[in-house]
């Protein structure tokens, strides 16, 4: 690299060592916010109008010149500069000459940053919403076109109860009304102005912080300069709720890796969501699902990171925070991404009822049905239970054989009874009669449908029940 332009250099004699501008450099990732940082300036030049601090043709000048670089886009930035803010004066002196030197009256590049990153986390905020809602909604479909398909529930990853997909599905629509509603509380913290803090302890010109925080859509200035300029919590908090968000994701991805496995054999992924092998003709592999449990990891590491980078730094802008950005910019992208696909993935999702139901069938999953059923005709349940128990033992096939469930039961039960307690083990019956709130049966799914619904039609994530 050549020498790299600065915004600084007055008090220095020799030019910094190029390792020193390549280490320091940020303008390459600084690129993803450099509209916000136009926006920024904007903002900044209409207020030092309004309020005297520079005459009005001085304002006209310079936000004519920032309007030229909004239209002109980031290509005609130059990049042999430390970062955006000097990319954006040094093109603006371009543009409108000498005056583009006042625009740096009463600020610094340590508000101006502060401010950037708050903006465009907020914009990013504001497309994730309706990503998360989206992905709802196919969960909500999904749940209720197969409101009454059997599946086994599992526990310990063992079939323990049979439930439906529509429970199954509704089970993440509730995960990413959590996801959701941490996001709206995220952008509360966000959305606050440093701007006008300057380098740390604010101005001696008659700025007026309100008006410049109402022109950005922030709700208030942040009260304190060194506050303001210093606080990165709240992109500690971005990359965390961006961490727990992959979390989620990666819960379904895992079980659609698993379930489009031949030994689960629950679902057929979309082709446009799978990829081939180059070796072995017949594979369908959930590469998609997979990267989702896999970078999972890198959004885990994004915070982890970051929050170390944080530790005991003092108040006061530190250079140490200049390295948010990297894994910020790449935490959301990859939410954003791993949403778009996993809805991609359950809209396409072929799903196999008949070997969902088969499954259903087997392992004994209507044991606890039959204890219960026993149980009610006086038996006490711990007899009930150890009875189902010696019934599993002997049932070698791996389901309950009816002629074996009634010999067995044939000492303890009359006719009517044995023939009850047989009805007792379909696995449709079984998911019927769980009513309770939050079951899979008819009326209990119907109630969760409806909830879910009126979530999904409200704006934002207004609440979590
Ligand atoms: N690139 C810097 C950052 O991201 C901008 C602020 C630089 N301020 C300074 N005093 N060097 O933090």
């Amino acid at each position: 690299m050549e020498t790299m332009r600065k915004l600084w250099g007055g008090a220095f004699g020799d030019e910094s060592d190029s390792l020193v501008d390549r280490f320091g450099q940020s303008i390459e990732s600084d690129l993803r916010f450099w509209r916000e940082d136009v926006l920024g300036s904007i903002a900044h030049a209409q207020m030092l109008g309004r309020t005297g601090i520079l005459a009005s043709t001085e304002t006209e000048a310079i936000v004519a010149g920032l309007q030229r670089i909004l239209d002109e886009g980031p290509d005609s930035l130059p990049v042999d500069v430390e970062d955006i803010h000097t990319a954006v004066e040094v093109r603006l002196g371009e543009l409108v000459g000498g005056v583009a030197g006042k625009l740096h009256t009463a600020r610094s590049r340590n508000d101006q940053v502060a401010t950037d990153t708050r903006l465009f986390l907020r914009g990013r905020i504001d497309e994730l919403i309706p990503a998360i809602k989206s992905l709802q909604g196919a969960l909500y479909d999904t749940a209720r076109r197969h409101r009454s398909t059997v599946m086994p529930g599992y526990t310990h990853q063992q079939p323990a109860q049979p439930i439906t997909l529509g429970l199954h599905q509704l089970g993440h629509f509730w995960a990413f009304q959590r996801v959701g509603r941490r996001l709206i509380h995220l952008r509360e913290f966000v959305n606050l102005s440093p701007m006008g803090s300057a380098a740390v302890a604010g101005t001696g010109f008659p700025i007026d912080r309100d008006s410049t925080a109402t022109a950005l859509g922030f709700a208030a200035p942040i009260p304190n300069a060194l506050d303001a300029t210093s606080d990165r919590s709240f992109v500690l908090d971005a990359l965390h709720w961006a961490a727990s968000a992959m979390i989620d994701l990666s819960r379904v991805a895992q079980e659609l890796v698993l379930w489009s496995g031949a030994e689960y054999g629950f679902v057929r992924l979309a082709d446009a969501v799978t990829t081939g092998s180059s070796i072995m003709p017949q594979k369908r592999n959930p590469d998609m699902a997979e990267l989702i449990r896999g970078r999972t990891g890198r959004a885990i590491g994004n915070w982890t990171a970051f929050a170390a980078t944080m530790k005991a730094l003092p108040l006061g802008y530190n250079r140490d925070t200049q390295d948010d950005k990297p894994g910020l910019f790449e935490s959301l992208d990859l939410v954003a991404d791993a949403l778009g696909l996993t809805e991609l993935m359950i809209r396409g999702a072929d799903w196999q009822v008949e070997r969902m139901r088969d499954a259903a069938r087997h392992g004994f999953s209507t044991a606890t049905d039959l204890a219960d059923f026993l149980a009610s005709t006086g038996m006490p349940f711990r007899e009930a239970h150890e009875l189902v128990g010696t019934l599993v033992k002997r049932c070698a096939s791996g389901a309950f054989e009816p002629p074996i469930v009634a010999e067995v039961l044939h000492e303890r039960l009359t006719k009517a009874e044995i023939d009850e307690a047989l009805r007792r083990l379909a696995v449709e019956r079984s998911v019927r009669q769980r009513n309770s709130l939050g079951g899979p049966g008819a009326a209990a799914i119907g109630i969760q449908l409806r909830h879910a619904r009126k979530l999904l039609q409200r704006p934002g994530f207004a609440s979590l029940t």
